[in-house]
């Protein structure tokens, strides 16, 4: 199997992107440590990766806090004894405009978002290093690349904000064989997406010419595709999987 033997640490894995990301993973060899805050669910996540024959193990993680990220990659260290691939995809939004926001829901969408993947990448790298290589997705959003309608300002910010950590570390961990890529998802069909009004949801469908919404699993083939040998030439690059809705 394409990733057979290699060991990946998915965030915010219990439900939505980061689930369907974790069981292809998983179903290309990889062996999954299951990161989130949401223990029970993440549980659940596991018990159905299990079925499916999926070495998966639970790290209830909240990314805001330092101590619990280097206990969940300790964890993934001492069930599998490596991590070859990281995807930081735990991640919050605000809804609301510049009137309604507050500097807690701007500090919040950033302690999860940036400086959560930010920690992992501190947590990782060094185990990376050691193995001589490894493959990091940071799971952005269009909103990086051009703003949001109805989410709070701090969730486009934050999403800017990662790319640009992407192709910072891509840059600086390339001499060490250590990948780093984005994928910039729009209107996937999550919990997180399920907030819409029905009228911002024709909205968005109208603006995507491939005439759908996403899935989670359209996401997860294209982060399997970065992390695997294939992309081996591809670093510092932020994949569109929005349907055509942005071109650039
Ligand atoms: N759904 C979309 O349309 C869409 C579009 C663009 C980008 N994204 C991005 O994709 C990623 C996943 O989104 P989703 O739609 O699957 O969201 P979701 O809300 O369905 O799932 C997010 C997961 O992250 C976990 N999480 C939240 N805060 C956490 C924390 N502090 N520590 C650990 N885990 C935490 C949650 O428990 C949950 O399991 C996010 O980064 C989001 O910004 C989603």
């Amino acid at each position: 199997m394409e990733l057979g033997g290699r060991v990946a640490i998915v965030t915010g894995a219990a439900r939505g992107i980061g689930r369907a990301v974790a069981a292809a993973l998983g179903a290309a060899g990889a062996g999954v440590g299951l990161v989130d805050i949401d223990a029970a669910e993440a549980e659940r996540a596991r018990a159905a990766l299990a079925a499916a024959g999926v070495a998966a193990l639970t790290c209830p993680c909240d990314v805001r806090h330092t101590d619990q990220v280097e206990g969940a990659v300790a964890r993934t260290l001492e069930r599998f004894g490596r991590v070859d691939v990281l995807v930081n995809n735990a991640g919050i939004i605000r809804r609301g405009s510049i009137e309604t926001v507050t500097e807690r829901d701007w500090t919040e969408v950033f302690d999860v978002n940036v400086t959560g993947a930010f920690r992992f990448c501190l947590a990782v790298v060094p185990v990376m290093k050691r193995q001589g290589g490894g493959a990091i997705v940071n799971v952005s959003s269009i909103a990086g690349k051009v703003g949001d309608l109805t989410s709070a300002p701090g969730y486009g910010p934050s999403k800017a904000a990662l790319d640009a950590l992407t192709k910072t570390l891509a840059s600086q961990l390339a001499g060490a064989r250590i990948r780093v890529n984005g994928v910039a998802p729009h209107a996937i069909e999550t919990d997180m997406s399920a907030q819409w009004s029905p009228e911002r949801r024709r909205e968005i469908l109208a603006g995507i010419p491939l005439g759908r919404l996403g899935t989670p699993e359209d996401v997860a083939h294209a982060v399997v595709f970065l992390v695997s040998d294939r992309a081996g030439f591809i670093t510092g690059e932020i994949v569109d999987v929005n349907g055509g809705a942005l071109m650039d």
